[in-house]
């Protein structure tokens, strides 16, 4: 494991201030000391997804997702922590060195290994194509396609040469194993001889970057009329093809407002060629909301081209839809959505070789937004082509749904207006209607999303008591000792309430806990006043890194909860809850005198513990031994009555 060191940790948490990180996500009203808004992890009409400014952390009362800025990100954006903390990094300008970042060194190494494979075949393809013999086939195909050198040169574009094993065959010679070119995912194991083959054979060749340039993957197109016109490199290691657009290396540098969304390769190819050079396209998959996220990040406003066939505009009315959600879910996400049509159900590809760009220009303008691509959709759809006449009935259904996507009340109103004369009722009982639909809606979208945060936390809960194992078990020894046949030590993850609730209270109390007045140091929690292991290992974390004057030191015990459990439960939403109590004392006094006495009531609790075991101990010692444990019992119990006494007075 390469751990980031914690003085960066620490300055990402201090930069990264939990009210910007989220704001880009979210929108957040102030109420008293915390922000509010609807949370983004689960469907909700009201808010109950929280920013706590002065502890630097986020929870959701709806939901229990909670903690720092980074596990913010991780969800969000479901990255890794190492990757959470380069993503704010590279946010807020804090340098995460090269070496610690990733939690797997071996990884990080294949992957590198995987993307180095993949530059080889790229350039490998690019040379085929430029080979006067080999690359004859494609260059004519090429030419055919009105790519010029200069668009070809610009994109990378390759042919892999009519064989099994070209690629292979160079790659080999160039020291590369096959467990690696495997991984790369342009090879194929041949059952027949055990060894990898070439994937891609007599096909044009078009690299897949990321957003940053770099080969992640490669499509590439039969130069005829075989079968299937477009292969494209599997999902790996490096490429997941839900969290990349083709072309975006070249598009996010135009910095315009405004990005286009084609469906083909050839399309955004085309389009760049005739100067749209904003124009990215999905990779052969429906739209998605990760590809929408990665959008908002450039630009303000995207303009869909969907295919005209039937297939075509049912992909368009679930993206919309898909988009629609997604925006009434993360409602800090501005983005205008547009949908384009090009006339004669053409692709922009052949429409731009028969009419040229200026005329491009125009179909670009006459996108229409995303509500009165709807309201069109619903009339067109539901009037007979021949008689002119309007099913109302269906327009209705149609109408209602759509209305019921919106994210804003404006263009849910001007649905309504527009809707209103033709099913001749009034604007405002279209409006309530839509609203009906959109709480049935938002309903079933609950119960949906409860039931996957519900999974998602079985399988967090798993894993964090993987990872218990491993840090009750890195204590001082020295590394023989974690060899396979040691036994791992079972995590206690037990606490009782008292427990819970005094750390809340420690933890509430934050830097007060060292100048409260009736606080003495004796008054401060042990790891040893706690049952459980996770708890002592918190508490243990806790008071090294309380000084007194931490400003962190809440948003730094987050990043410690996300990776324990407390009671079979994530500890930051257990935590969360019961410093959320903690907090609502009125002063420091109420609250420290709080904690005192939750404090005797746990030390209590430990004594009564302590004096089962002496009582058992005692009936089988002799009768020296039985002196030596009453006067041990004496003493436990004169320390119990101190307690009660100190509770009295509380
Ligand atoms: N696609 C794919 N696999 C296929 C067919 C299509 O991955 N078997 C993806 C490709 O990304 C392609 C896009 O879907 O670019 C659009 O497909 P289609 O409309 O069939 O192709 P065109 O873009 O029109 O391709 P061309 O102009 O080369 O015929
Ligand atoms: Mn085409």
């Amino acid at each position: 494991m390469g751990f980031i060191p914690e003085n960066v940790i620490e300055e990402v948490l201090t930069r990264a201030d939990i009210e910007s990180v989220v704001s880009r996500y979210v929108l957040l009203t102030r109420k008293g000391t915390n922000m509010w808004g609807l949370c983004p992890f689960h469907s909700e009409k009201t808010a109950s997804f929280s920013i706590n400014p002065s502890k630097q952390i986020f929870h959701c009362f709806g939901c229990g997702k909670g903690g720092n800025a980074i596990k913010f990100i991780m969800e969000i954006e479901h990255l890794s922590y190492p990757d959470a903390i380069r993503h704010l990094g590279a946010l807020y300008g804090v340098e995460v060195p090269e070496t610690g970042y990733s939690g797997n060194d071996s990884q990080k190494e294949r992957k590198n290994r995987v993307y180095d494979i993949l530059k080889e075949a790229a350039k490998f393809y690019y040379q085929s194509l430029n080979d006067p013999d080999i690359g004859k086939p494609a260059k004519d195909y090429a030419e055919k396609r009105g790519l010029t050198k200069q668009t070809l040169d610009n994109f990378g574009i390759g042919y892999s040469p009519m064989s099994w094993n070209a690629l292979y065959d160079v790659l080999i010679k160039k020291g590369y194993k096959d467990p690696e070119l495997l991984e790369s995912g342009i090879f194929k194991l041949s059952e027949k001889t055990g060894k990898p083959f070439d994937l891609f054979r007599g096909r044009l060749m078009f690299p897949i970057f990321d957003s940053f340039g770099k080969i992640i993957a490669f499509g590439g197109r039969a130069l005829g009329d075989e079968k299937p016109k477009y292969l494209n490199s599997p999902e790996s290691l490096v490429y997941d093809k839900r969290n990349h657009l083709y072309a975006m290396n070249f598009a996010r540098k135009e910095q315009s407002k405004q990005l286009i969304v084609v469906e083909g390769y050839m399309d955004a190819i085309a389009m760049h060629a005739a100067g749209f050079k904003n124009t990215v396209a999905a990779l052969g998959t429906s739209f998605t909301d990760c590809q929408l996220k990665l959008c908002s990040r450039y630009a303000e406003e995207v303009v869909f081209f969907f295919d005209a066939d039937n297939a075509g505009q049912a992909a368009a009315l679930r993206a919309v839809k898909m988009m629609m959600d997604y925006l009434k879910k993360l409602t800090g996400i501005n983005i205008r959505i547009k949908i384009a049509k090009v006339p004669d159900g053409k692709d922009p590809d052949e429409y731009i070789k028969v009419n040229g760009a200026e005329k491009f220009k125009d179909v670009v303008r006459n996108a229409l937004y995303v509500e009165d691509y709807l309201l069109f959709r619903a009339e067109h759809d539901n009037t007979d082509p021949r008689t002119g006449v309007l099913d109302t009935g269906r327009y209705q259904q149609d109408i209602l749904t759509y209305g019921s996507w919106m994210n804003d009340d404006i263009k849910m109103s001007r649905m309504a207006g527009v809707a209103a004369p033709l099913l001749g009722a009034t604007q405002q009982a279209v409006i309530s209607q839509m609203q009906k639909f959109s709480r049935i809606e938002d309903k079933k979208q609950e119960q949906t999303d409860i039931r996957t945060l519900e999974l998602e936390r079985k399988k967090d809960i798993e894993s964090r008591n993987a990872y218990d194992e491993s840090i009750t078990n890195d204590s001082d020894e020295p590394s023989e000792v974690t060899s396979p046949q040691i036994e791992f030590k079972k995590v206690n993850d037990q606490a009782s309430d008292n427990e819970i609730l005094l750390f809340a209270y420690a933890l509430s109390l934050g830097n007060a806990l060292a100048d409260a007045k009736n606080i003495s140091k004796t008054d401060i929690i042990r790891p040893d006043d706690f049952s459980g292991d996770t708890l002592r290992e918190l508490v243990k974390i806790f008071l090294n890194i309380f000084d007194g004057k931490n400003e962190t030191l809440f948003a730094r015990m987050s990043d410690y909860f996300s990776r324990l459990s407390i009671n079979g439960q994530p500890a930051e939403e257990v935590m969360l809850r019961a410093v959320s109590t903690a907090d609502s004392s009125p002063d420091v006094k109420i609250k420290s005198d709080m904690y005192l006495a939750l404090l005797c009531k746990v030390r209590t609790a430990i004594i009564n513990r302590e004096e089962d075991r002496l009582m058992n101990l005692r009936a089988g010692a002799d009768e020296g031994g039985k002196k030596k444990i009453d006067e041990v019992l004496r003493k436990l119990s004169e320390y119990k009555i101190s307690l009660q006494n100190r509770i009295g007075e509380l």
